[in-house]
């Protein structure tokens, strides 16, 4: 079950940075997926979320429709949130102080995709891993 986790391939200067705690994922008692469903329109703002509270570390990846392959745009281990730019510079995202969201600001047709945050909460010993499954639809203005 668990080795859905590689789904975000993090640039390697990403993976140093990521504590040794996120590779204990494997070790979590208790994973669930969620799935949600977002439109949002040409050169709008777009807010995905990735749980109420934030977790602990946190990993936002995205899909761009049509295609296989996904790529790492944010991440959070508790020192603040590090960003990679969408690609082909379609879009800006950010996330806004103290959440997990990811916000999308200038919406074009290519942000449409999935995008997925991997939570993870540190509950005492149990650590409890949440899998936020968006899809993005893009409507024209
Ligand atoms: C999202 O939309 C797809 C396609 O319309 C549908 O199959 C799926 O059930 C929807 N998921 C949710 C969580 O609403
Ligand atoms: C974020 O949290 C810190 C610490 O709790 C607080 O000082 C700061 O005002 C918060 N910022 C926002 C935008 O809520």
């Amino acid at each position: 079950m668990f080795r859905m986790f590689p789904l975000v391939f993090l640039p390697t200067s990403w993976i140093l940075l990521l504590p040794l705690r996120a590779l204990d994922l494997f070790d979590a008692e208790e994973v669930e997926y969620l799935s949600f469903n977002v439109s949002a329109t040409t050169g709008g703002s777009v807010r995905l979320d990735c749980g109420a509270d934030p977790p602990s570390v946190f990993i936002w990846g995205f899909t761009r429709a049509g295609s296989d392959s996904s790529v790492a745009l944010a991440y959070d281990y508790g020192r603040g949130p590090k960003l990679q730019a969408l690609p082909g510079g379609a879009g800006r995202i950010r996330v806004p102080a103290n959440t997990s969201a990811l916000v999308v600001d200038e919406v074009r047709r290519e942000v449409e995709g999935t995008y997925t945050c991997q939570a993870l909460y540190h509950a005492g010993r149990a650590d409890r891993v949440t899998f936020y499954y968006t899809r993005l639809d893009v409507e024209d203005d």
